[in-house]
């Protein structure tokens, strides 16, 4: 099974309801809200508010990527407001543990999140307690960077420590992705992609950015099988 997360982070504000209409009616099964804070990103970004707003648009589930200092100040507002996932980044919280935790005790599912730099090795003693891993495939901050391609091996290692630890946790990447790429993502291992650009950035539409996401996906659901009766 393969989630496609959309980013509004480059939606049209202007018509935000209708866009993620779009995206929804085009067959996204998320919506992603990157909320950054100007300190451990450099740009500044969106707040509950907006997760409120995007809630009264949509039932999909809303699948919020925390790019703040001190994330467990402001992870009950965000689930006030009707996040469902509540990912946080493992180079800022010393008491990650305590946060991931919080975050279940308010009925959300929790994410962990690394930046390109960071090792898989450093999510190790959290992967029993997470149910979704965000491997960031750009630094974190803006929408419309380029994928880093060396990522690809640190989505293998991921994939094999969570196949042996926590095989049901999301595998999600996040950064750059479009459809040159993410069969090849896919193929690393990983289940959830997260687009801003390639989904509403894309030349031809919403609805045509979605579906060339999700046609290259389709190639890997029918290569899969063929892979395992060779093997
Ligand atoms: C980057 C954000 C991403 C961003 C992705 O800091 O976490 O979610 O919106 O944008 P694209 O898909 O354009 O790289
Ligand atoms: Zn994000």
């Amino acid at each position: 099974m393969f989630y496609l997360s959309a980013s509004i982070l480059s939606a049209d504000f202007s018509n935000l309801s209708d866009q993620i209409r779009q995206a929804e009616d085009a067959g996204v099964d998320w919506i992603h809200i990157d909320v950054m804070d100007g300190h451990f990103v450099p740009n500044i970004t969106m707040g509950p508010f907006i997760v409120e707003t995007c809630r009264r648009i949509t039932s999909l589930p809303l699948d919020v990527h925390l790019m703040i200092e001190k994330p467990e100040n402001h992870i009950q507002s965000f689930i006030n407001a009707g996040a469902n996932w509540i990912s946080i980044h493992i180079e800022n919280n010393p008491n990650v543990h305590r946060t991931l935790q919080f975050i279940h005790s308010q009925g959300a599912h929790a994410g962990i999140v690394l930046n390109p730099g960071t090792p898989a090795q450093a999510i190790d003693a959290v992967l029993p307690f997470i149910d979704l891993v965000l491997i960031m495939t750009v630094n974190p901050g803006f929408s419309g960077q380029s994928f880093i391609p060396q990522i690809l091996n640190k989505i293998r290692l991921i994939r094999k420590s969570l196949d042996q630890t926590n095989p049901k946790a999301i595998l999600q990447v996040d950064g750059g992705i479009n459809s040159d790429n993410i069969l090849a993502v896919a193929e690393a291992g990983a289940t959830c992609f997260v687009a801003a650009t390639a989904i509403f950035k894309h030349p031809e539409g919403i609805v045509q950015g979605v579906n060339s996401l999700r046609q290259q996906l389709q190639k890997k659901m029918r290569l899969s099988p063929q892979i395992q009766e060779g093997s």
